[in-house]
């Protein structure tokens, strides 16, 4: 790296001309106008112009490191994933986010963080972007864009409505789970090293003989759980917005790298089949005792990015990414979003954004994609095999890749997802899990959020959490009196 000491190379325009001057535009006189011919300051006028890219449209505002998988479990009768073999060590980039806030959002938010892994794999790139919770808030993707405008901008105001969010939520049982966490103590980390990562999602395993399980994959941090309270978080950002960034950056600067154990529950078609709940419900966990976790190995984040614009902000990571050995599941919530990550990303990027460098597999990649916008990766080997079949070497299919097939039966129709399904047990389960303190705290949490909300609205919402417990209801009703009545 040169230091202040070394002579710096010489500047040129972005066609690699020398550049004799920095300091002062091409004018008519000293005192006159600049001439049109100026074309290195327009060139950088330009430029400038076009240094912003589309936000995410959700998880804006994030913050990532490179690592490594190493994986110590043996689970090969299971998949014949190359990432998931005893003894595999595979680079990997991670990125984690806030939900609702934009780029510019303070880190401290109360919000659900995304975990969003990308492996480089030997046979392609893995990705597995889930966030720091087991569940979500809705099951179905056709309400996914609603739920989201509830956490974004009042369309009038330009402000975050807090009735919007509890008249959704208290429209939407399946939500429960969700919330319930949202605002209890793990709805607001200290920092990305101090929370869980679960892909959420049920995807599949499958190994080279035909046979299908179902997992989960959970990420369990190895610093310790730790979280602010609201009251802290605040202090937090009065102090600085960019918490996150520091931290992280930070702890992997001074060689201080974050782990995460690694673990996999299993699930057969027929526990599947005989599962009380649907399974492959995102609003729904699998209970540990039923499907104890498996340790498979530690993720670690080692190395920070040298450019945070190109290595995390454009990354972009997708469901549909998955590599041999790993397929996904009838989760309805995966399809969704199986189709619009690599749709958001032609949008945000652009065509070839998988040729970006931290987007490339590591991995050789053939296929028959040709120009548009940024065509900037080199031809197939035999530029006339531009199309398939061919006669002339071009890449071929190969059958040996194949995913077992998929029973699938039953009529094409829109169930009602909310038909005999208990949204109630679950989080149930988890209230029961809080001491005496945690569901103080969480009654407190969901009180302040609930700030300025119609009483019809926010009765309808208590009213669920009376479903889940009484205690629960109760807590909330008596925690939302006690506020300021200035609020
Ligand atoms: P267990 O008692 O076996 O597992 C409890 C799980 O809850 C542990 O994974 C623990 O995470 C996690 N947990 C503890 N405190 C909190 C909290 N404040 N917020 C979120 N998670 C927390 O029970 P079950 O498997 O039967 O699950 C009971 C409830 O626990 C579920 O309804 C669900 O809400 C929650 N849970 C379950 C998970 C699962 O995959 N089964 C995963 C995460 C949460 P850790 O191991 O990091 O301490
Ligand atoms: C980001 C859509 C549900 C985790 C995004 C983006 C879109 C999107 C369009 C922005 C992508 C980009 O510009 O790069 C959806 C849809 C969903 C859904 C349609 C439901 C149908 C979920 C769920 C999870 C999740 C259930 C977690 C379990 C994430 C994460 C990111 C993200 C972590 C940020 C990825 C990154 O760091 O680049 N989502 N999402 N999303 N989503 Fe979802």
């Amino acid at each position: 790296m040169p230091t202040h000491d070394t002579p710096p190379p010489r500047l040129t325009t972005s066609s690699g001309a020398s550049v004799a001057e920095n300091q002062n535009s091409l004018t008519v006189g000293a005192r006159g106008p600049i001439l049109m011919q100026d074309w290195q300051l327009i060139e950088k006028l330009a430029h400038q112009n076009r240094e912003r890219i589309p936000e995410r449209v959700v998880h804006a505002k994030g913050w990532g490191a490179h690592g490594m998988l190493r994986i110590t479990g043996d689970i090969s009768h299971l998949t014949c994933a190359d990432v998931l073999q005893p003894g595999a060590e595979t680079p990997m980039i991670a990125r984690f986010s806030t939900v609702a806030g934009e780029l510019g959002a303070a880190d401290h938010e109360r919000d659900v963080r995304g975990f969003a892994l990308k492996f480089y794999t030997d046979e392609g790139n893995w990705d597995l972007v889930g966030n720091n919770s087991p569940v979500f808030f809705v099951r179905d993707p056709l309400k996914f864009p609603d739920f989201i405008h509830t956490q974004k901008r009042h369309p009038r105001t330009n402000l975050r409505s807090a009735t919007a969010m509890w008249d959704f939520w208290s429209l939407s049982p399946e939500s429960l789970h969700q919330v319930t966490i949202l605002f209890s103590d793990r709805g607001l980390p200290v920092s990305p090293m101090h929370m869980n990562g679960y892909g959420s999602h049920a995807y599949s395993l499958w190994n080279d003989k035909g046979g299908r399980v179902w997992v989960k994959f959970h990420f369990k941090t190895r610093q310790g759980h730790r979280h602010y309270t609201n009251a802290e978080a605040e202090e937090v950002v009065g102090r600085t917005r960019e918490g996150y960034q520091e931290a992280l950056f930070g702890a992997i600067e001074a060689g201080e790298f974050p782990q995460w154990t690694v673990q996999v529950q299993i699930m057969t078609q027929d526990q599947a089949d005989a599962c009380p709940f649907n399974p492959f419900d995102l609003t729904k966990v699998w209970p540990h005792a039923d499907f104890p976790p498996i340790e498979i190995g530690i993720l670690e984040l080692n190395r920070n990015p040298e450019n945070y614009f190109a290595e995390i902000e454009q990354l972009a990571f997708s469901p549909s990414n998955v590599v041999r050995g790993i397929g996904h599941s009838p989760d309805r919530m995966l399809q969704g979003r199986i189709f619009s990550y690599a749709d958001a990303h032609r949008y945000r990027l652009g065509t070839h954004y998988e040729s970006l460098p931290v987007n490339r597999p590591h991995c050789p990649v053939h296929h028959y994609h040709k120009d548009g916008a940024m065509r900037f990766f080199d031809n197939m080997p035999n530029p006339d095999a531009y199309y398939e079949p061919n006669s002339f070497g071009g890449p071929m299919e190969d059958r040996s890749f194949t995913e077992p097939p998929l029973d699938l039966y039953g009529p094409a129709a829109r169930f009602d997802h909310r038909d005999g399904n208990d949204d109630f047990s679950q989080p149930r389960a988890l209230f029961l899990l809080f001491d005496d303190e945690q569901k103080d705290r969480l009654f407190a949490n969901i009180a302040a959020a609930m700030c300025g909300v119609p009483a019809w609205i926010s009765e309808r919402q208590i009213e669920l959490f009376r479903q889940v417990h009484p205690d629960f209801g109760a807590g909330v009703s008596v925690a939302l009196d006690a506020l300021d009545p200035q609020f």
